[in-house]
C-alpha cells in the first residue's frame, strides 16, 4: 500500500522537490490538453495531481472518476506563476504523479461531495458519510470537537472534573416526554433515558465532588424543530458553595474562552442582565435578539384621553397601551396576517400608523388629533419612514402578542451577521400556571430554589410572582444555557412539590433518593447546563442544530440513513414480555 508521507492540505513552496505519497479521495478530475489533474482530497485539504501523457500513471488515471480512494506518490514541483491557486493553501505546487493505486472506487455519488448545494435535506441525510465530506459540514464537525477540548480544557483548569452519569436511569423532571427502555431482566418495568442528568449532578455535590462537568448526551421525546433534537448534547456543570453571580462568572469565562479561541472574538464581561420581567416587558420574549431594537413603550398617556374607545376602556381597565417602531413599511396583506397573528395570541386587533414620505396613515388616524401623532413620533424617535405597531390589552396579551409580530417581523428582516447579542436573564418565575392539568408546574425544573422571601409573600397569593434563582444565556435570540441555585434542604424541596401538587407518594417514588440524600448534608449548590449543539451552530452560522451534529434525526425523530426507529422480530419482544398494539395513527 502506497501509504502516505504527508496529508493534502500541508504541502507548501519549501517541499518542492521532495518525494511524497498522499492518499484521499479524488475531488476532481480534469483533463486538459492531454494532461489530467487531479483535485485529491482528505480531511486537512486539497492538493493538485498532475498525469503527464506517455506514461503508465497517466493510463492508469485515465480511469479514476470522483470519490475514488486513491494513493499518489511522485514529486512536489512548483506551479507555473500564471497556474497557482491563492484561495488553496497547497496553491502554489502540485505533486508530478509517478505512482498510483487504487484503493477503491466509487460509483457516481447521489449527491454532491465537494460543493455546498441546495440538495434536499433527505438526501443529505440518507448519505450522511457523503454529506460529511462537504467541506462545510466536515469543518461544522471539525470545530464542534475544537470547541469541546476548549471546554474541557477551560474547565479542567478550574478544578472541574468530568463525571458520567447513567444513561439507562429514571425519569428525570425537564419537563418532556422520556424515551423509555424496556428491561429483559425485570420484565413490564423501563428505563428512561435522561432528560438532562440533573439529579446526578446534584448528587454528585452531595458526594463532595464539589466541581463537576461532562458533555452529556440528554433524550426528549418533544416536537422537533430547527434547533430540536430528540438527542442532543449539554455542557453540563455543577458547584457547590456558590452564590448565582459566581456559576454565571464561571459560564462568562467560558464563552469568553470558546468565542475568542474560536472566532477571534472578544466578548465584553460581565454580560449585559436582564431580568424576566424587563425582556417580557421590552420585547415580549424571554430570548430576544435585542439588536433587531423595536424595544416596547408604553403609550398609556397618549391613549388615555382619545376618542378611540377600545383603547380608552383599556386604559379605564388598568389594562396598557403598548408599541413599537420598525423601520420598514408593510403592504395592507403583511399588515393583516400581522393582525391575525395578533389575535391568535388574544389580543383584540392590532393598530398600525404607517410612516412615509412624510405622511402618516392609520386606521384610527380619524380619532387623534395631529398633537398625539406629534407624541408619538417624539416617543419612538421617528426620524425616517416606518411603522409603528400597537396593542391595547392586559399586560400579558399586549406583550406576548407584540412579542409575536416582532419575531415575524425579525424573520423577515434575515440573519444579522457576524455580531452577537449576549446576556443574562435572570429571576423567571419559579411557577407557571398549567391551564391542562390546572395546576403550577416549575417554570426551570422543581429542583430550583426559590426567592425564600417571594415564597412567604407570595404563600397565600399570587404564587406566579414568585421569583426563582434561574438564570438563561441568550445570545442572538437563542436560549443557550440554562440553570439554577439548587434546593439543597428537603423541607424546602417538599414545600415546592406540595405547590406542584406533587404528593408526598408520588415524590418519594419519584425522587425519594434525592430527598433522603439532602438528608446526610447537602452543600449549598448550584449549576447550569449550556445546550452544545445551538452553541456551535451559532458560532458555526448555520439555520439548524442538524448542521452540527454528525448524524442527526429529521423533524420526524427518524434516521433516514439506518432507518431507526424500526420494528423488532418476536423473539426480541418475547424475551422483553411486550406485546406491540398499534392504535390508531402511528
Ligand atoms: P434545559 O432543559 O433548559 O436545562 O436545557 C439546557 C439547554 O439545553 C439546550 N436544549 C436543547 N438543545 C437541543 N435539543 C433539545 N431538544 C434541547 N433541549 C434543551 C438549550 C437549553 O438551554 N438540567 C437543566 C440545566 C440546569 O439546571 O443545570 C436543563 O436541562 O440550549
Ligand atoms: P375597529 O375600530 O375595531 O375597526 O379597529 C380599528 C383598528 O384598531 C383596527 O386596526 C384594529 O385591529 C385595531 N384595534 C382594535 N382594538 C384593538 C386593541 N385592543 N389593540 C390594538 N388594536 C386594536
Amino acid at each position: 500500500m502506497l501509504k502516505r508521507t504527508h496529508n493534502c492540505g500541508e504541502l507548501r513552496k519549501e517541499n518542492v522537490g521532495e518525494r511524497v505519497i498522499l492518499n484521499g479521495w479524488v475531488d476532481r478530475r480534469r483533463d486538459l490538453g492531454g494532461i489530467i489533474f487531479i483535485t485529491l482530497r482528505d480531511r486537512y485539504g486539497l492538493t493538485q495531481i498532475v498525469f503527464n501523457p506517455g506514461t503508465d500513471v497517466y493510463e492508469l488515471a485515465k480511469n479514476l472518476g470522483g470519490e475514488y480512494v486513491i494513493g499518489v506518490e511522485g514529486m512536489v514541483r512548483e506551479r507555473p506563476a500564471d497556474a497557482t491557486n491563492p484561495s488553496m493553501p497547497t496553491g502554489e505546487i502540485e505533486v508530478l504523479a509517478e505512482k498510483l493505486e487504487v484503493f477503491s472506487s466509487s460509483k457516481v455519488t447521489p449527491i454532491y461531495t465537494n460543493r455546498d448545494d441546495e440538495t434536499s435535506e433527505e438526501m443529505r441525510l440518507k448519505y450522511r458519510y457523503l454529506d460529511l465530506r462537504r467541506p462545510n459540514m466536515k469543518e461544522n464537525i471539525i470545530v464542534r470537537h475544537r470547541i469541546a477540548q476548549i471546554v474541557r480544557d477551560y474547565l479542567n483548569s478550574l478544578d472541574f472534573i468530568e463525571i458520567e452519569t447513567p444513561i439507562l436511569t429514571k425519569s428525570t423532571p425537564e419537563g418532556a416526554r422520556d424515551f423509555l427502555v424496556p428491561s429483559r431482566l425485570k420484565k413490564g418495568k423501563f428505563y428512561a433515558l435522561p432528560q438532562s442528568p440533573q439529579l446526578f449532578k446534584q448528587l454528585l455535590m452531595i458526594a463532595g465532588f464539589d466541581k463537576y462537568y461532562q458533555l452529556a448526551r440528554c433524550f426528549r421525546d418533544e416536537d422537533f424543530r430547527a434547533d430540536r433534537q430528540p438527542e442532543f448534547t449539554q455542557i453540563d456543570v455543577e458547584m457547590s458553595f456558590v452564590d448565582r453571580d459566581e456559576v454565571l462568572e464561571v459560564a462568562e469565562g467560558l464563552f469568553v474562552e470558546i468565542f475568542k479561541k474560536v472566532l477571534g472574538v472578544t466578548l465584553k464581561t460581565p454580560f449585559r442582565r436582564y431580568t424576566y420581567n424587563d425582556v417580557m416587558e421590552s420585547y415580549g420574549s424571554d430570548k430576544p435578539d435585542t439588536r433587531y431594537g423595536m424595544k416596547f413603550v408604553e403609550l398609556n398617556d397618549i391613549f388615555e384621553k382619545t376618542e378611540f374607545r377600545a383603547f380608552r376602556e383599556v386604559i379605564e381597565n388598568s389594562g396598557v397601551v403598548k408599541g413599537f417602531f420598525v423601520d420598514e413599511i408593510y403592504s395592507r396583506k403583511e399588515i393583516s396576517n400581522f393582525e391575525n397573528l395578533a389575535k391568535s395570541y388574544g389580543s383584540k386587533g392590532l393598530a398600525w400608523f404607517r410612516f412615509s414620505n412624510g405622511e402618516v396613515h392609520s386606521p384610527i388616524l380619524k380619532f387623534l388629533k395631529p398633537l398625539k401623532i406629534e407624541e408619538l413620533k417624539r416617543k419612538f424617535d421617528i426620524a425616517s419612514d416606518g411603522t409603528v405597531f400597537v396593542v391595547a390589552d392586559d399586560r400579558k396579551i399586549v406583550n406576548t402578542s407584540l412579542g409575536a409580530i416582532r419575531s415575524e417581523l425579525i424573520k423577515k428582516k434575515g440573519k444579522i451577521q457576524d455580531s452577537f447579542d449576549v446576556f443574562w436573564v435572570i429571576d423567571f418565575p419559579m411557577f407557571e400556571w398549567d391551564e391542562e392539568e390546572n395546576r403550577f408546574v416549575a417554570a426551570h425544573h422543581p429542583f430550583t430554589m426559590p426567592y425564600l422571601s417571594d415564597l412567604e409573600r407570595y404563600k397565600d397569593g399570587d404564587l406566579s410572582k414568585v421569583r426563582a434563582q434561574s438564570y438563561d444565556l441568550v445570545i442572538n435570540g437563542y436560549e443557550i444555557l440554562s440553570g439554577s441555585i439548587r434546593i439543597h434542604k428537603k423541607e424546602i424541596q417538599e414545600r415546592v412539590f406540595d405547590i406542584l401538587k406533587i404528593s408526598k407518594e408520588e415524590a418519594k417514588k419519584k425522587f425519594g433518593f434525592l430527598l433522603e440524600a439532602f438528608e446526610y448534608g447537602a452543600p449549598p449548590h448550584g449549576g447550569f447546563a449550556v445546550g452544545f449543539d445551538r452553541l456551535v451552530a451559532i458560532i458555526r452560522n448555520v439555520d439548524s442544530i442538524r448542521d452540527v451534529i454528525a448524524f442527526p434525526k429529521t423533524a420526524t425523530g427518524a434516521d433516514i440513513m439506518t432507518g431507526a426507529p424500526s420494528e423488532v422480530n418476536k423473539r426480541q419482544l418475547d424475551e422483553l414480555g411486550i406485546e406491540v398494539k398499534l392504535k390508531g395513527d402511528t
